[in-house]
């Protein structure tokens, strides 16, 4: 399968696997021309979560991406932010120093307001986070739609949650920019908690990136941290959510997908956030002129590989 190279905007809230997903992007510039990042407010504050990309960038040398903060607070209510998964900075592990890189300056919806507006083709959006960002974006500036290919985010699960028993973290946080997202009736890929959780590394996976060079280095202190609060849950494996669009875009054969009704609920005590996806067939349901593609199933060997190539490629690149 030939997949074309894409120009994309990643917008995230690192979080180790944001920051794991940002580095296969960057390894793959044979997929990705990665016109910018824009942070939102999910794992930490927004501040810390920006604070995390530049410190990234920084360590690694990464030079030339943009990087745009965003809304510090989901549309109608607080952040209420993780950092029982991520640590008080939101990317707990790693001791990098204070960034030196500064952000555009821009707010992160005016970054991509001038970035699609200049750019000759249509660009890819890949959300990480919450989608406050990229709702308001497209509530803002409706006539740009026609310009985004489509939008690959991680959020949302097909049965069950991790936030709540029927909510994923990212949805829940802002279903009102979710429900807006969803319905905007651009091409949505959806990779929900069941596909990433297939696609996890496993603990003695993980051991092998001490080995490795600086980048790989810093993915172990990511992982080794990250990894605690899935050994927590009983996991064998480290579940790299993000991860899971960005591998979608670069080698789709590898996953399995299915066309859904998705609807988001925006209410309730117990399904605030819930990503409704209707299984349902013939007589009971009216044909879904705007399906979502739901990612499914993962081949986990082939999907592991390709961060293992990523950081591979990262070490020489700039280790
Ligand atoms: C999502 O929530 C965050 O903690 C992760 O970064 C990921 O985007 C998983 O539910
Ligand atoms: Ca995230």
């Amino acid at each position: 399968m030939i997949v074309k190279k894409r120009k994309v905007i990643i917008d995230c809230d690192p979080g180790h696997d944001d920051a794991v997903a940002i580095m296969v992007a960057l390894a793959n510039p044979q997929y990705f021309d990665i016109l910018g990042i824009t942070t939102v407010a999910g794992n930490q504050t927004l501040d810390k979560v920006t604070k995390n990309v530049l410190k990234m960038f920084d360590y690694l040398g990464v030079r030339g991406i943009p990087v745009s903060a965003g809304y510090s607070d989901p549309l109608l209510r607080p952040v209420q932010t993780a950092g029982f998964v991520h640590g008080d900075s939101g990317m707990d592990g790693p001791v990098l120093p204070e960034p030196v890189s500064t952000t555009t300056g821009l707010h992160a919806i005016e970054f991509m307001r001038k970035t699609i507006e200049q750019c000759d083709e249509k660009v890819t959006l890949i959300p990480l986070g919450p989608l406050t960002n990229i709702g308001l974006f497209l509530k803002t500036y409706p006539h740009l739609k026609e310009k985004i290919e489509c939008i690959a985010l991680m959020g949302g699960s097909i049965y069950g949650g991790n936030i709540l028993a029927k909510a994923e973290f990212n949805i829940f946080q802002d279903p009102d920019c979710a429900k807006i997202v969803f319905d905007s009736g651009l091409p949505i890929i959806m990779a929900p908690t069941e596909c990433c959780d297939e696609g996890g590394v496993l603990f003695s996976e993980q051991e092998e990136f001490k080995k490795g060079g600086k980048v790989s280095r810093f993915a172990y202190d990511l992982f080794e941290y990250y990894g605690r609060y899935c050994a927590k849950n009983g996991w064998d494996r480290v579940v790299i959510y993000d991860m899971t669009p960005i591998i979608y875009l670069m080698k789709p054969e590898l996953f399995e997908t299915q066309q859904l009704r998705v609807d988001i609920e925006t209410d309730g005590k117990y399904c605030r956030g819930c990503t409704v996806c209707d299984f349902r067939g013939g007589a009971h349901v009216e044909k879904c002129e705007d399906p979502k593609t739901v990612l499914t199933h993962v081949n986990r060997e082939a999907f592991v590989q390709v961060l293992f190539d990523a950081l591979k490629y990262l070490d020489e690149k700039y280790g």
